[in-house]
């Protein structure tokens, strides 16, 4: 056989086995915030790059599993066409259950193998990748890049997920352990559980010794408590291959394809490092600096963004390209401002304005606040020239916010609402996990998780077709059968502060 035959030989075993094993254990989808084009066009509009609008959107999931991740953007964005397609039967026969379910008209499931996609898929103006490119044979990697040029539209953006080195040497430390103890057990479940034990013995021996020991004793705490299905396709799977992010550069280069940058712009350079790391990491090219900034935070994962190298390409995100765009507080932020303090000074100090401005963005979320309207806002607080008395000021003081994480720079603000109407409407897609799964998708593109079975019951309920009172009288039904039962204005405003609702 020639070296070609046998590596399509092997990339068709090991797709073979790849069918067997996602059919077998279900990967259940979740939805990724980062791989939605609201979030995706604006990174690319803040580089400069005229990324196509999402209300006319044609969507790529390749590997789209049980359309976890698809299906909430159909339903979000009705003008949107998406096209699902997967290996393995099981996921597309649910992906296609909960879109039937949901009575969508914009999101279609086929099953589908990467290497033999039909001629009609082509024009996309997103193609994503999620949870693909490390867990494939090289050659379907190869087919991935090569697939995602040619059906790509001219202005079209991937974007392309893939584990990552430095980081998962950290991992590689629990799955060089795991891996040889679960290999010989048949049986999934138990292989599953042999895992867990291992990496909970591990964790705790670990973390009895001095030094780095104790530190990486997390790595295998964290396989201990991931889900059954994430441990048998990432932790325990026969491939799962981690690349420097440069790697993954040249592989797509190879095919036409330009990195445009991280779709989570925190992964990319901040002057964060210190003196000497901020001024060295200046003097570097851009894929270099990616590269040390990797070390620095050990970077395990990346959410990576192409487009077709014929295009012109992307430049650094600049703050004066914010206007148009919108930012929202970050999740993560909104405890920890509600616990702050407001800074000493006067209303006009730039610390004062700063702290103001993150209380509007956090009483705007879930939703989004216009740029324009921000910097407006900024410079009509700040003193005759003071820190942000001018425009351009202002825009830079944002952009810092989105490169730093506290907020997220979108497109187009999610499509949820700060508090209910008359007959709360909640997301479908999170009515109908509600009751299937262990979190619900927001109008974010985010999981979130629910409580309680209360909570679950009462986030159904909010379809759009009951009025409030009809809504406290169905409760009333479940307190009075003895069931732990908060207030309506608890639960709406609870579901509102998750992004769950849309009216
Ligand atoms: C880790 S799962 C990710 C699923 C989904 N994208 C998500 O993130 O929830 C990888 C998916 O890729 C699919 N897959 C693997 N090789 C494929 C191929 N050659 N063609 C199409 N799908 C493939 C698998 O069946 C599986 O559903």
């Amino acid at each position: 056989m020639s070296s070609d035959a046998s590596a399509t030989a092997n990339a068709q075993s090991a797709t073979d086995t790849l069918r067997e094993a996602y059919n077998r254990t279900l990967y259940v989808g979740r939805p990724c915030a980062t791989s939605h084009p609201m979030r995706i066009r604006a990174i690319a509009l803040a580089m400069g790059v005229d990324a196509p609008p999402l209300e006319s959107a044609r969507i790529l999931d390749i590997g789209c599993g049980d359309g976890g991740n698809l299906i909430p953007m159909a339903a979000a964005w009705p003008g949107m066409t998406c096209v699902g397609i997967d290996l393995a039967e099981q996921g597309i026969v649910r992906a296609n259950a909960f879109a039937a379910d949901l009575g969508l008209r914009n999101a279609r499931f086929a099953v589908a193998d990467l290497r033999d996609l039909a001629p009609e898929h082509t024009g996309f103006d997103y193609v994503i990748a999620h949870g693909f490119y490390s867990w494939v044979p090289p050659e379907v990697r190869d087919i991935l890049f090569a697939a995602i040029r040619a059906r790509l539209a001219p202005d079209g953006i991937a974007f392309v997920s893939h584990n990552t080195l430095p980081g998962c040497r950290l991992r590689e430390l629990a799955w060089s352990i795991i891996r040889p103890a679960a290999a010989d057990i048949a049986d999934a479940a138990e292989r599953v559980e042999r895992t867990r034990q291992i990496a909970r013995t591990m964790a705790d021996a670990m973390a009895r010794q001095p030094g780095l020991p104790a530190a990486l004793a997390v790595e295998f705490s964290e396989v201990a408590t991931r889900p059954d299905f994430a441990i048998v396709h990432d932790d325990l799977a026969r491939l799962n291959e981690p690349l420097f992010l440069r790697d993954v550069v040249t592989h797509a280069a190879g095919h036409g394809l330009a990195w445009l940058g991280d779709a989570d712009p925190f992964r990319h350079a901040v002057p964060a490092f210190g003196d000497a790391a901020n001024a060295w990491i200046a003097t570097l090219p851009p894929l270099e600096q990616e590269h040390v900034i990797d070390h620095i935070r050990l970077r395990r994962y990346r959410e990576s963004l192409f487009r077709r190298d014929d295009r012109p390409a992307g430049r650094p995100m600049s703050a004066q390209r914010l206007p148009g765009l919108f930012l929202s507080a970050a999740n993560d932020i909104l405890e920890r401002h509600a616990q702050s303090q407001r800074p000493p000074g006067g209303e006009r100090t730039p610390q004062v304005i700063r702290w103001r401005l993150l209380d509007r963005l956090v009483a705007a979320h879930p939703t989004a606040i216009a740029v324009n309207d921000l910097a407006d806002w900024t410079v009509a607080q700040s003193a005759p020239g003071g820190a942000f008395a001018r425009r351009e000021d202002a825009l830079a003081m944002l952009l810092r916010a989105a490169l730093t994480g506290a907020a997220l720079l979108y497109a187009e603000p999610p499509r949820a609402v700060v508090a209910a109407g008359p007959r709360p409407r909640a997301f479908a897609p999170a009515r109908w996990q509600a009751m299937r799964r262990d979190f619900v998708t927001n109008l974010r593109h985010e999981p979130a998780a629910l409580n309680d079975d209360v909570q679950r019951e009462c986030l159904v309920l909010m379809d759009g077709t009951r009025g409030r009172d009809e809504i406290v009288a169905q409760l009333a039904a479940l307190r009075a059968s003895g069931r732990p039962v908060a207030t309506l204005d608890d639960y709406l405003g609870h579901f509102a502060k998750l992004g769950l609702l849309e009216a």
